[in-house]
């Protein structure tokens, strides 16, 4: 068998930021950790777990809205930018929560969004309250079509129009999602000032950034125009859309936006992290979201993996495609799984989740995790009854509820997994009592060890972090087979993705390999390599090896 290296991947690393070599952690943090017994997760609860995310190896945390609201979509609806929802806690305990994770070398990042507020948002309460009130233009209002219908055909992601007509003073709000999110002018300067504001208040305090929610709805067209009918086969379709967004998601202003914003980022500020949620059909349209070509976000987030199957071709011709992209400078990233998408061990597969982390925190770029992926946590089956979800809700026939996501986070084997005394707000996964955070630190093949293994051998990596990747040609179908490499120092990475055993003769490329890590701890030497079915394995290869 001759194997023969692929395009190889360079990576910048004259301007490295210590976000270069971040791992996110994403916390929803409604089902991190229950401090007070009332089944919903805080900040006093996210303290108590500071210890086993700095032990676990990740070095950023990500938490999710956790301003005042009325929940209606569980935070992303904010009626006050600049306060903490009692039932997460207060400004003081933010500001102990952001001490003791800084103190622990945990940088702390939230949720800005500032496309839409909550209805009960005292810009709203102004804004709808007269015609002439001085926040009216903050929001989106128009007349309504002559017939007394909606201004166009403009549709919400949650379902309907994306018009609700506001009878006191007789005209349509726009909101993209739900009917108590309306959405904000981004016109308006005293509006864009305002949020300036809110972004430098959370700065001033100390966070090290935001993660920025929407943001490809920003900017919608000045003239309003329709927006043409999606395919049934498109990519809108997975966000529930019938139309394509052309005149409502993705619009050129949005970049001037996005990089006035990053100069309070990159400017007034030092070491804050600027990452937007940046979802899009093509690797293409992420580009402008760098900037132009950067001075944009520092991590425009990547979800194509959320979109794919684990099938080994397909997934180089994704990562491929992706690095051909990305602009001089910019830096890639890489996310499979958050609060909005199924997890990951039930899209690819419970066999297949903990390569899916091999195949994370080995390529090159900023890894997101999802809380619990650790675990190897799946979905959980919610019945009606139990269902939070506005958006499942409201399309019951489709499967774009996000409660099977959102269960709460699985610590140990007692009531309730530890997450609560009282009556968690989502019903636990059935399989809470082997597969949690207790059970598998005491079990060295777990796939709580894999994971820490992993992070810990990537952060004492430099080729794992900053090195060249290059796929590798020749290997059996099914084997996705890459190499790192830095200074003196190749990494190879073998990754199975069939049901089969594969055997990998690495002798052409390398005489020697060192095994750092199997996702079935197996055993291996040499390089020979006999993969089990669904197996990974990191090796350390003969630097010097011919090609
Ligand atoms: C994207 C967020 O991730 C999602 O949870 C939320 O419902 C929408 N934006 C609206 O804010
Ligand atoms: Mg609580």
């Amino acid at each position: 068998m001759t194997l023969q290296l692929s395009k190889v991947y360079q990576v910048e690393t004259t301007h490295l930021k210590w976000w270069h070599n971040a791992v996110i952690y994403e916390v929803y943090p409604r089902s991190f950790q229950d401090s007070d017994g009332d089944g919903i997760g805080d900040l006093a609860g996210i303290i108590q777990r500071l210890d086993y995310l700095a032990d676990l190896g990740v070095n950023l945390i990500w938490i999710c809205p956790i301003y005042t609201s009325p929940m209606t979509d569980y935070g992303y609806d904010v009626a006050d930018y600049c306060d903490i929802h009692p039932m997460f806690g207060d400004l003081a305990t933010f500001d102990r929560l952001l001490a003791a994770a800084h103190a622990r070398g945990l940088k702390v990042v939230l949720d800005l969004v500032p496309n839409h507020t909550s209805i009960e948002h005292s810009w709203f309460q102004g804004s709808r309250s007269a015609r002439d009130n001085p926040k009216r233009d903050w929001y989106i209002w128009r007349d309504a079509a002559p017939d007394g219908g909606p201004p166009n055909n403009w549709e919400s992601i949650f379902g309907g129009s994306a018009w609700t007509w506001d009878a006191p003073t007789g005209q349509y709000y726009f909101h993209t999602f739900l009917v108590d999110q309306p959405e904000l002018n981004w016109r308006n300067p005293e509006l864009v000032n305002a949020m300036k504001d809110v972004i430098r208040f959370w700065l001033d305090r100390g966070i090290d950034g935001f993660r920025v929610d929407a943001i490809v709805c920003l900017m919608k067209d000045a003239a309003f125009r329709d927006n043409p009918p999606a395919g049934a086969d498109s990519f809108w379709a997975n966000w529930g859309l019938t139309l394509e967004p052309r005149y409502t998601m993705h619009q050129p202003d949005t970049f001037d936006q996005i990089i006035d914003l990053a100069r309070i980022f990159h400017e007034e500020y030092e070491d804050r992290v600027y990452i937007g949620e940046t979802g899009a059909p093509i690797f293409e349209m992420l580009i402008p979201y760098y900037g132009k070509p950067l001075g944009g976000f520092d991590i425009p987030f990547n979800f194509s993996m959320l979109y794919t199957t684990w099938d080994a071709a397909n997934i180089r011709a994704l990562v491929e495609g992706y690095y051909a992209v990305i602009p001089a400078g910019g830096w890639p990233n890489f996310v499979f799984g958050n609060h909005d998408d199924h997890r990951l061990a039930t899209r690819y597969g419970m066999e297949n989740h903990r390569s899916v982390a091999m195949l994370l925190l080995t390529l090159w770029g900023i890894p997101t995790m999802y809380y619990g992926d650790e675990l190897g946590m799946a979905d959980v089956f919610v019945p009606v009854e139990k269902r939070r979800d506005p958006w499942g809700i409201n399309k019951p026939e489709s499967n774009f509820g996000r409660d099977p996501e959102r269960t709460p986070m699985q610590w140990d084997s007692s009531p309730n997994a530890g997450f609560t005394a009282g009556e968690p707000w989502l019903p636990l996964a059935d399989n809470y009592q082997t597969v949690n955070v207790a059970v598998q630190s005491a079990d060295p093949q777990s796939t709580l060890t894999f994971y820490k293994r992993l992070l810990h051998l990537r952060r004492a990596s430099p080729t794992l972090l900053h090195g060249s990747l290059a796929f590798v040609d020749g290997v059996p179908d099914e084997v996705l087979t890459y190499v790192r490499e830095a200074a003196a120092e190749r990494l190879l990475i073998l990754i199975n993705f069939g049901s089969q055993v594969r055997e990998v003769d690495l002798r052409s490329i390398t005489a020697t390999a060192e095994l750092l890590l199997s996702s079935h701890f197996a055993e291996h030497s040499g390089p020979h390599v006999r993969l089990q079915p669904h197996e990974s394995v990191l090796l350390r290869i003969a630097a010097d090896a011919q090609e």
